[in-house]
């Protein structure tokens, strides 16, 4: 067994040898009874014929009922290690990953970059937000029992809490063509306060919001979307991240980095109701790395209550437009 240094690392072995332990038991089960029969029920003579059976409702509902039970076992204890996983927790260290033919970049959201190496703390929370420039990958962390795909335009989204320092394998586990196998990396896990210092002493990047920032300027979107309303052609971008919005088709969705780069590559699949398709389609003209850089600007971009003004106790109509969406158009953000 590879090492175990993450939160989930144990919950995987256990659901793993369970499976071992299962397959072990039917096997040792089956060959001892097939064994056992082939001798009580040999043939004793040449002439001897069987007794008839007759079937036993009995005996099939047992072989029938404790297999189902042991499989509905394993997809329980799959699924509940699955979600796990697959959610992350809030308050996470978030880490912006782009593979490619066949390296690892990655980006702290305070700007430090590093190619096929990443520092973590231990006892953090890692969130990893990743995305492909070319083909699929795969990003392995044998020993955080985490493997999750790579894939060009999309994001996926996986996690974990690693538990012990030291220095971890990272491979690709998806075949990406001729270096595959030299797609690896490390992972170099420190103690919170060593790695805050490493953080700081590599602190001469641009942080990717920043970088973002100047791209939405660049690029002119603050003439529709400013970011406390102005321009007022698209919706106001403000605490976008992770609330609801609600489309001209009638569907509501989740803003997440999925549906913020469709609606930069794509503006006309996800019209937010209340605004037209006027967006031009920025498809080809940023790069993975650019895009990552938007939507960390975008994500920055959080509710803050003007000074004066008391804290909104629920959501404000201009944060979650609920059910009076239709009738008021100019409150939809998106
Ligand atoms: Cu990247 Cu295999």
């Amino acid at each position: 067994m590879p090492e175990s240094a993450s939160t989930v690392a144990p919950k995987v072995d256990a659901l793993y040898f369970y499976l071992i332990g299962v397959t072990l038991f039917f096997v040792f089960l089956i060959a001892g009874i097939l064994i056992f029969f082939v001798i009580k029920y040999r043939r004793r003579s040449p002439f001897e014929i069987p007794r008839p059976i007759a079937g036993s409702h009995k005996l099939e509902t047992i072989w029938s009922v404790i297999p189902f039970i042991i499989a509905m076992s394993i997809f329980a204890w799959g699924a509940q290690v699955y979600f796990e996983q697959v959610r992350p927790a809030a308050n996470t260290n978030e880490i912006y990953v782009v593979g490619k033919q066949w390296m690892w970049k990655l980006q702290h959201t305070t700007g430090q970059r590093e190619i096929n190496e990443l520092h973590i703390p231990v006892g953090r929370k890692v969130k990893l937000i990743m995305t492909s420039e070319d083909v699929i990958h795969s990003f392995y962390i044998p020993a955080f029992r985490i493997k999750t795909d790579v894939l060009p335009g999309r994001y996926t989204i996986s996690w974990f809490e690693a538990t012990k320092t030291g220095t971890y394998h990272l491979f690709c586990a998806e075949y990406c063509g001729m270096n595959h196998s030299g797609m690896i990396g490390s992972i170099i896990v420190m103690e919170p306060t060593e790695f805050d210092n490493w953080l700081s002493g590599n602190a001469n990047q641009q942080a990717p919001a920043v970088a973002g920032k100047q791209l939405y300027q660049s690029l002119g979107c603050v003439s529709c979307h400013g970011a406390n309303g102005e321009g007022g052609r698209g919706p106001t971008l403000v605490g976008l991240f992770g609330r609801k919005v609600f489309l001209q088709s009638g569907q509501t969705l989740t803003a997440d980095e999925s549906y913020v780069r469709e609606s930069i590559e794509n503006p006309q699949a996800e019209l937010v109701t209340g605004f037209g398709p006027i967006m031009p389609t920025f498809q080809g003209q940023l790069t993975p790395e650019q895009l990552i850089q938007i939507m960390a600007y975008i994500k920055s971009l959080q509710v803050t209550n003007p000074p004066g003004t008391t804290p909104a106790t629920g959501p404000s109509p201009a944060v979650n437009p609920g059910a009076s969406s239709a009738a008021s158009p100019t409150q939809n953000t998106r």
